[in-house]
């Protein structure tokens, strides 16, 4: 096991369409899952994506932890979940906005419109394969971790969005900005 080095924005592999991974139980890839919950668990967040460790490949980690849960209302623990090759569909047309944050834009978070609803598939590192149907943060998270297979990073999402919600954490926390809350879902 071993905590990875964390690539961020600038580096060319953020901006890259990740490959496929070629076979989800191969021990190299086995390993490099270990590594990344090693990683997560060491500098804390909700997910991480193989090219933010500078492997460009597709699959990702995510999980959220009961203190990280913000109490909305569809907000709830989620255990480690890992999703290779992953598809990522669009449920509805009800988006929400929520504050992200990225491992990749340390010290920085924005309030970020998504969709409300989505279902992604894959496989994991036995080859099982992982489906979920999310909505709320859980459904941002995937979306975030998603894009990061694609080479899109946050600000990339926030279109039209208020500037005035992206900034540094700190100085958002000073200016009483919450750190959790999203919208409920918009028409
Ligand atoms: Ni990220």
């Amino acid at each position: 096991m071993a905590i990875l080095k964390i690539a961020r924005m600038g580096h060319p592999v953020l901006l890259q369409t990740a490959d496929p991974v070629a076979d989800p139980t191969s021990p190299e890839i086995r390993r490099l899952v270990a590594d990344m919950f090693e990683t997560l668990d060491d500098i804390g967040g909700a997910g991480l994506a193989a090219p933010q460790v500078h492997v460009p490949l597709r699959l990702f980690i995510f999980r959220i932890r009961p203190e990280r849960v913000g109490g909305d209302a569809d907000d709830r623990p989620i255990a480690n979940t890992t999703v290779i090759n992953p598809v990522l569909s669009f449920i509805g047309e009800q988006r929400q906005i929520g504050w992200e944050g990225c491992l990749s834009i340390p010290g920085l978070r924005a309030a970020v419109p998504r969709a409300w609803r989505v279902r992604y598939e894959g496989v994991d590192t036995d080859g099982n394969k992982v489906t979920g149907e999310a909505t709320g943060a859980h459904a941002a998270i995937v979306q975030h971790e998603y894009d990061h297979l694609d080479g899109i990073l946050y600000p990339m999402r926030m279109g039209g969005a208020d500037f005035v919600h992206f900034g540094f954490t700190e100085d958002l926390a000073k200016a009483g900005q919450p750190e959790f809350r999203r919208s409920a879902p918009i028409a």
